[in-house]
């Protein structure tokens, strides 16, 4: 099976064989074959986690499941992410325990013992294999959509969290979130992630807006000229659901795209889709 362009996952050993022979010998993709990479498939689910540390003490905050594939049923190209929720129920106390053991602590010991003790927001991508967790990077950032759908869940003020990790001082807070789910959809230009798309009059439905409530957007790729505001290109907002579910959340985000128009505008239908049978 083909999954891109020069990948092919093999089912077997011999099916690996195979496709390295066809591969070294310029059969399968002439001279492009001839450096082969092999890696371990990993069959599960990715999760993003985030970490604020303060070099000594830190806070791990609930899980995200980020949509990198442009379309829904995760196919098509890569993007930087078309939607995500949180938190999500793909982890238990369980499996938070087993991340927290097994990467987070010793992440941050090992980086204490070479003299570059974290402080800042350490993002951990997670692939959950048959319940274990399996790094595949970390970034030392906030994520996005990620960080839009943690920040109205945060029921501690975000300055606070960030003033005490800053500070050294996350020992002395106790992190709160709301007992909530979030959701984003990423609303994206024309020919994201293709190329650039020709600017674009963002039409918001102000009537209905009004009346949506735990509803937000939240604005990136854009401008604002003459009092209009347009789509400039990629990733060019997020319309965020905030509910007591995630079938809440989502109808919310969802009724919230419905409102926003511009020309050349798509989106994922099914973010959170993974999570709706666990819903309550
Ligand atoms: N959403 C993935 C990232 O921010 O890298």
């Amino acid at each position: 099976m083909c999954a891109g362009k020069g990948v092919i996952i093999a089912q077997s050993k011999e099916e690996a064989k195979e496709a390295v022979a066809d591969m070294l010998s310029g059969k399968s993709f002439g001279d492009a074959g001839l450096g082969v990479v092999v890696e371990e498939f990993l069959d599960g689910y990715e999760l993003s986690l985030f970490v604020v540390c303060d070099g000594i003490d830190y806070k791990i905050l609930p899980a995200a499941q980020d949509h990198k594939r442009l379309k829904d049923n995760d196919i098509g190209p890569n993007t930087g992410g078309m939607g995500a929720y949180a938190p999500t129920p793909l982890i238990d106390d369980e499996l938070y325990k087993k991340v927290e053991e097994r990467v987070v602590k010793p992440t941050l010991i090992g980086m204490q013992k070479e003299g570059a003790p974290f402080e800042g927001v350490l993002f951990i991508g997670l692939m959950i294999v048959k319940n274990e967790p399996i790094v595949l990077e970390y970034n030392v950032r906030f994520g996005d959509p990620e960080c839009e759908i943690l920040m109205p869940l945060l029921k501690t003020p975000a300055s606070e969290l960030f003033y005490k990790a800053a500070t050294q001082n996350l020992k002395n807070l106790t992190i709160e979130f709301y007992d909530k789910y979030a959701i984003a959809v990423v609303m994206a230009s024309e020919n994201y992630p293709y190329g650039n798309s020709k600017p674009a009059e963002i039409i918001i439905d102000k009537n209905v807006l009004d009346g949506l409530e735990n509803t937000h957007i939240s604005y990136a790729g854009v401008s604002l000229e003459d009092g209009k505001l347009y789509a400039t290109g990629g990733r060019v907002l997020l319309c965020i659901g905030v509910g007591e579910s995630i079938q809440e959340a989502r109808e919310r985000a969802y009724l919230l795209c419905g409102q926003v128009h511009f020309a050349g505008k798509h989106f994922r239908s099914d973010i959170a889709y993974q999570a709706l049978k666990y819903d309550k």
